[in-house]
């Protein structure tokens, strides 16, 4: 008898499809467990969970599970607390930031106002947290009060390096693993949590880990290459925060000294008002092929990290997800 042929996986959509029955009852579970009898909170939580997120974190802990052969359900769960999570840090996220665009459309704040924006955030927040109580595992409990308590730690500290030109790359990894990795890092540990692989917690937090550095570093990067148009974001918001990303660190320390007078002029004060230049100087000093290649380094990690994992299908979409990260547009 031959081996039973595994669906050739090429795409997000490719993976979605994989897990069309699994993504259903996830958002199911998202749209039902965002109900409240507040009204602005039914109107704001809709908005933003429905504004079209990639729901790349609880495709994660979908994929991590079954690739550990998981036959519960607890995991659709796992995965919306996750996906709420997520929610409630770009709540806040874009307060901080003062975007006004995100996911192609207003953001929560520029369309119902930074005091709904936190307060909704708030909500969504602790809405995860009495899930996660439902599904009555300390393991869970655990590693996601650890997992939020670090994201706020990383929003702070990215918090304390902005209008500072002189921080170093490492505070930059710093930032992004407790702000973005943490995240994907839980999301994956927790496939292997539902799936009683303990086993297999740290291979998955190390590839979760990985691939959030090497998203954020690349979500840094498309902040000065991309459009609005292609990432739903607006471009240059990172140097109107005075925002020392891995790009622009790596132009400064780069460029000549009228174009490093400039960066460190617009981190100082927010200014993106010689955007232009900047771009320039980013292309000139070959930063974005630098971000490339520190990103490569991260996806790398994380495929190897794997890599003693029981082949499947799930296994290729992990897999396949490593090598999208370098590549997307959004
Ligand atoms: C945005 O994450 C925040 C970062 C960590 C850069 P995503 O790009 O996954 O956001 P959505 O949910 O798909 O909009
Ligand atoms: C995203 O940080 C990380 C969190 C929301 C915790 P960014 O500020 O870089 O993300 P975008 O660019 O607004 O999505
Ligand atoms: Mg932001
Ligand atoms: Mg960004």
């Amino acid at each position: 008898m031959s081996a039973t042929k595994q669906p050739s996986l090429s795409s997000v959509a490719d993976i979605q499809a994989l897990l069309q029955a699994d993504l259903t009852a996830t958002n199911q579970l998202i749209l039902q467990e965002l109900e409240s009898d507040v009204a602005l909170i039914n109107q704001l939580g809709f908005y933003i969970v429905n504004s079209g997120g990639k729901r790349l974190r609880p495709l994660l802990v979908l994929l991590c599970a079954n690739a550990l052969n998981y036959s519960g359900e607890a995991h659709h769960k796992l995965a919306a607390v996750i996906e709420f999570i997520h929610t409630a840090t770009l709540l806040h996220d874009d307060v901080v930031d003062a975007s006004d665009l995100r996911r192609g459309k207003e953001t929560a704040n520029a369309l119902f106002g930074n005091e709904a924006s936190v307060l909704t955030g708030d909500f969504l927040y602790s809405r995860a947290f009495q899930m996660m109580v439902n599904v009555a595992s300390m393991p869970v409990m655990d590693l996601l009060a650890d997992t939020t308590n670090l994201i706020a730690e990383g929003e702070v500290l990215q918090l304390m390096n902005c209008n500072d030109p002189d921080i170093s790359e490492q505070d930059y990894y710093e930032v992004i693993r407790r702000k973005t990795a943490i995240l994907f890092a839980a999301a994956c540990e927790l496939g292997a949590i539902v799936s009683q692989q303990d086993q297999m917690r740290e291979a998955l937090r190390d590839y979760g880990m990985n691939l959030g550095m090497a998203f954020q570093v690349v979500d840094d990067m498309l902040d000065y290459v991309s459009s609005a148009e292609e990432m739903g974001k607006n471009v240059g918001d990172d140097l109107a925060e005075g925002k020392p990303t891995l790009p622009l660190m790596h132009a400064l320390k780069h460029g000549t000294e009228e174009q490093k007078e400039t960066i460190r002029h617009a981190i100082k004060e927010g200014d993106a008002s010689q955007l232009q230049m900047i771009l320039t100087t980013i292309q000139e000093t070959n930063a974005i092929e630098y971000c490339t290649a520190q990103a490569k380094v991260f996806t790398d990690r994380a495929l190897a990290a794997i890599s003693g994992l029981e082949e499947s299908s799930h296994k290729s979409a992990l897999q396949l997800l490593a090598n999208l990260a370098l590549a997307r547009k959004s």
